[in-house]
């Protein structure tokens, strides 16, 4: 792109976004892990002040948003999603004034921003928490949290045999009788959401961003908040045998007070204009995800029905459909996701063999510590995701990409465990390797000690390989990943009519293909299998890996202008 054009769109951009409230129904945001993307003072940890450098990057890429993975003070138990303080900057990424500075330069480039809001829980050095196990039982200090007294005959048992997400008792004794309840990691106690002084804090949280110009939130563990903790417990095992969500009487996950609470943030987000958004991080059952969607709700939230989908034609079709349907009843839009901070890159979960099976952690047993790694066909998970990705970002709603999958990049499946981070892997005693392999730095260069991430060192190590799939070689290379993503997502603001939710799929006479049509007369088409197939009559205006003689080969994805229309 010339510098001319670049500044054309900046220009347009601006009075874009003053004025469409509809901005996030068929946006492309781009997901930055802050501590991963890009480092400006060199200490090896990405910083704001990184982010704002590479704004002309995310420019060129052609993405509508950023959202941006806690950046909040954390001792980073959790990669930041254990936040010491709501409303600051962590001052290993910078300060509020670096953010300031950030947010006026994406929105000066036309891209919206979108931040991370982590309420079921908090760290445990919040001041809210330090002044809980300062105050005793029974303290309106402890009330903020959810504390119990322990069970046994001392005491000195957990209240239940609850297990945290990250393995281990869900219980943490703190010497005086009583445990809390951490869902998560110890260092992330549990909120009470009943508790009104919480549930306030909250919505000043949300002012205090959203003035600051924040665009919208994305929801950690929103189906999580609310909690029925009425004595007894039931006990772990009655809890694994309750479908979250399918009867909506879980006492963990999915409970109706969530809607109140939600009301109250979306009166929040009203008291805005173009009003705020939201999207919910709620892994719940697909029939149940319209709560979180609706309008009077958050208004969107996250579909991972592709992402756990096996690469093929049938069941991606079935998802496509079912999803689009049920966005006409909630009025919200799709949003479609392969790859985010949680689960094994869709370059490499795509290269597994077709018989790994899915065990809940999203690929990622396959790298138990240990264990024997199945041999990942690298070539074919790349082609794969390619083709993945260029059907998503035909299909109608808003797509979220995350940072390094516009590379192709792979997981790194073998981060040394003296480097590793993640509170899976320590609590799981390494029997879940756990997602440092997906939050690696990523490599802006050939060469240098971290490709091009900072001046000195990266917080992960990188491995030699990562400089092939730097910025500076995809860039120079037509049919790079990186220039597919281009491509793509500037051919898709075409495609962007906000009215325009229709997609019409074809009979295409074969089980692996799926064929469709949007307005304009574009079209999008996956070959599935691995036998080349005629392409359709038009005009093909990106391809996801090289045409075969004119036909479109296994693993790949064709957008066309069909003839008829022009
Ligand atoms: C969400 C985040 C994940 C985090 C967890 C606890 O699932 O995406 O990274 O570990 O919540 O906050
Ligand atoms: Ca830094």
């Amino acid at each position: 792109m010339t510098e001319s054009t670049l500044d054309a769109r900046t220009t347009e951009a601006a009075v874009v976004l003053a004025n469409d409230p509809g901005w996030w129904r068929q946006a492309a945001v781009y997901q930055i892990y802050p501590r991963s993307f890009a480092d400006a003072n060199g200490d090896g940890i990405g910083d704001l002040p990184g982010i704002t450098s590479r704004i002309p990057y995310l420019v060129e890429l052609g993405v509508d948003a950023v959202w941006l993975s806690p950046f909040y003070p954390s001792a980073l138990a959790d990669g930041g999603y254990d936040v010491d303080d709501y409303r600051d900057v962590d001052p290993k990424l910078g300060t509020l004034a670096d953010f300031d500075e950030m947010i006026a330069a994406l929105h000066a480039a036309g891209i919206r921003l979108i931040v991370d809001i982590v309420p079921n829980h908090s760290s445990n050095r919040h001041e809210w928490f330090r002044e809980a196990l300062a105050s005793p039982r029974g303290s309106a200090a402890r009330d903020r949290y959810i504390f119990h007294d322990g069970e046994g005959p001392d005491g000195t048992e957990p209240p239940s045999d609850w297990q945290s997400m990250f393995g281990g008792s869900a219980w943490q004794p703190v010497g005086d009788g009583q445990f809390y309840l951490h869902l998560f990691a110890p260092e992330q106690p549990d909120l009470n959401w009943a508790n009104p002084e919480v549930r306030a804090d909250f919505l000043r949280t949300l002012r205090f961003w959203a003035d600051r110009g924040v665009d919208g939130f994305r929801v950690d563990v929103a189906h999580g908040l609310a909690k029925d903790l009425t004595y007894p417990l039931r006990s772990h095992a009655e809890l694994e045998a309750m479908r979250i969500g399918a009867e909506g009487s879980h006492p963990l996950w999915d409970r109706e007070e969530l809607d109140e609470i939600y009301a109250e943030w979306r009166a929040v987000f009203g008291e805005y204009d173009p009003p705020r958004i939201a999207v919910a991080e709620a892994w719940v059952e697909p029939t149940r995800r319209h709560r979180y969607a609706a309008p009077t709700s958050l208004g969107q939230a996250f579909n991972f029905d592709l992402l756990r989908a096996d690469f093929d034609a049938a069941e991606f079709r079935a998802i496509i459909d079912h999803n689009l349907e049920s966005v006409v009843v909630t009025g919200s839009s799709n949003t479609w996701v392969f790859s985010n901070h949680d689960v094994v890159r869709h370059a490499t979960r795509y290269g597994l063999p077709a018989d790994h099976g899915d065990d809940g952690q999203i690929g990622r047993a396959w790298l138990l510590t240990g264990g024997v790694a199945p041999t990942v066909d690298v070539e074919l998970g790349l082609r794969r995701a390619r083709a993945a990705s260029l059907l998503m970002l035909a299909l109608p709603g808003s797509a979220y990409l995350y940072q390094g999958e516009e590379l192709g990049l792979p997981e790194v499946a073998d981060v040394p465990e003296a480097d590793r981070q993640d509170p899976t892997f320590f609590r799981s005693r390494g029997t879940d390797v756990g997602r440092d392999g997906c939050r690696v730095p990523l490599p802006w260069t050939r060469e240098g000690s971290s490709f091009g991430f900072g001046a000195d060192g990266a917080h992960l190590p990188q491995p030699a390989w990562f400089g092939a799939f730097s910025v500076e070689v995809e860039r120079e290379d037509p049919d790079s990943t990186l220039n597919l993503y281009r491509r793509a997502l500037w051919l898709r603001r075409d495609l962007q009519d906000v009215e325009e939710l229709a997609w019409r799929a074809h009979a295409s006479g074969s089980d692996d293909v799926l064929w469709f049509a949007r307005p304009g007369g574009w079209e999008s088409i996956t070959n599935f299998g691995s036998t080349p197939i005629e392409l359709p009559s038009g005009e093909v205006l990106v391809t996801s890996a090289p045409l075969a003689d004119g036909r479109l080969p296994g693993a790949t994805t064709a957008w066309l202008r069909a003839a008829a229309a022009g």
